[in-house]
């Protein structure tokens, strides 16, 4: 495993003066009584991780926990007070301002809530424009902001105007934005928050996917637990500018460390994480329904499976394909999948998870998750369902099966 990020005894306390302060602080004292002594804001006390290349590492946590000073300290925005941040092996404080520009410039991009796009400029030229900053050429940079487009899904608004765009498309500007510097390191502060419920679903979705293809090491910070456990590799949980655990989601299910993390992992609408929405997984791969023959063998190959649902228009499933069935199409030369899609099993996305182990345990296949209106969200594996909480919540004992 590569280290690319990591964090050493790291402190940040903000405002001129800090001696005092982290005096203070070495000496045990609270947050809130450096505050009371010396008016400065511990923002991160003395964290440690490593961050492996290629994960997406999610930092969550309360309002003012420290999410975002700890990523400011990543991209060298902040320097730490104390300890140190090492990026490839090299302590962010120690470096020049121009090994500082190209941290911030090359091998770092930012994706935030909410950024500003510039308004007279063409979707494409406003993804250029970093690369327009590193004095990239015109033709070069437009090409690699077309490319960027299309990984995020918009290249059909390439010549368009940022105020022709809704606000979930605005934010995939956004990844476009950061995609196109092809830097090693993605920091996103929230890149979802401001985005409603289902936009948002669909936006981790296909950041997962996307992650499969540019693999990159992903730093995400988010409020919502739910998230957290859908797109981590592995979580952070802050307190205070404390890491109270880090682990894989069923890691901190499992075993939270301490009462607080517990809670915490309470506090956020238990139902929520127990229903089945919150842990199905997009397939590696699916399959519209207009698609042919060829496509789906490719598919299955790919993925290493043998059946791919289909879905048509908005996502809408409309059944599943067994690879035999698919095969025999071949061999007969026909090109359209459409009389072999089968029925598949499925749940609704709001169902919570003690009334999926049966429709798991009864399924075919993985169990596709669906919306109100049909719309497919996820799969159910059977992999999936071993992590769940039940053992820990003495529920109806889905470890056996
Ligand atoms: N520039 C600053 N100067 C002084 N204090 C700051 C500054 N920025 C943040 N803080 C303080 O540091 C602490 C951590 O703030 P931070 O912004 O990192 O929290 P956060 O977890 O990102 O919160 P949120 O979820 O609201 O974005 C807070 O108490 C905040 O008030
Ligand atoms: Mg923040």
């Amino acid at each position: 495993m590569n280290i690319k990020i990591e964090a050493k005894n790291l402190v940040k306390i903000y405002g001129e003066n800090t001696d005092k302060a982290l005096e203070l602080f070495n000496q045990g004292l609270s947050r809130s009584e450096i505050i009371q002594e010396t008016g400065l804001t511990v923002g991160v006390a003395n964290v440690n991780f490593e961050i492996a290349e290629g994960e997406i590492f999610v930092i969550i946590g309360l309002s003012g926990s420290g999410k975002s000073t700890l990523l400011r300290c990543i991209n060298g925005l902040l320097m730490p007070t104390s300890g140190s941040l090492f990026v490839d092996d090299k302590a962010v404080e120690k470096l020049n301002e121009e090994e500082l520009r190209k941290l911030r410039g090359e091998k770092i991009s930012m994706v935030f809530q909410h950024f500003a796009l510039l308004p007279n400029r063409t979707i494409t030229d406003n993804v250029a424009f970093g690369l327009e900053l590193r004095g990239t050429p015109l033709e070069e940079r437009r090409k690699r902001a077309q490319e960027a487009l299309v990984k995020v899904g918009l290249e059909e608004w390439k010549d368009k105007l940022p105020s022709e765009l809704s606000g979930g498309m605005k934010q995939r500007v956004g990844l476009a934005r950061a995609l196109v510097m092809d830097s090693d390191i993605l920091l996103m502060d929230e890149p979802f928050g401001a985005l409603d419920a289902l936009i948002r679903a669909e936006m981790q979705e296909e950041l997962i996917s996307l992650q499969r293809e540019i693999k990159k090491t992903v730093v995400f910070v988010t409020h919502d637990l739910d998230e957290a456990l859908r797109l981590g590799d592995r979580i952070a949980i802050m307190r205070d500018g404390a890491i109270e655990q880090v682990g894989t989601a069923d890691e901190i299910l499992s075993n939270p460390a301490n009462e607080y993390v517990e809670k915490f992992l309470q506090g956020i609408d238990v139902s929520k994480i127990l229903d089945a929405n919150s842990i199905s997984k997009w397939p590696r791969e699916v399959i519209r329904e207009t698609e042919g023959v060829s496509v789906a063998l490719h598919r299955m190959k790919k993925a290493d499976t043998d059946y791919l649902f289909v879905l048509g228009a908005r996502n809408k499933l409309v059944g599943m394909i067994l690879r035999e069935d698919v095969l025999k199409l071949a061999k007969d030369k026909q090109t359209s999948i459409k009389d072999i899609i089968k029925e598949t099993d499925s749940v609704q996305s709001n169902t919570i998870m003690r009334d999926v182990y049966p429709e798991l345990r009864n399924a075919e296949k993985d169990l596709a998750v669906l919306d109100e209106n049909g719309r497919f969200l996820g799969v159910i594996t059977h992999s999936i369902l071993l992590m769940t909480l039940d053992e820990r919540k003495g529920g109806d004992g889905i470890a056996e099966s």
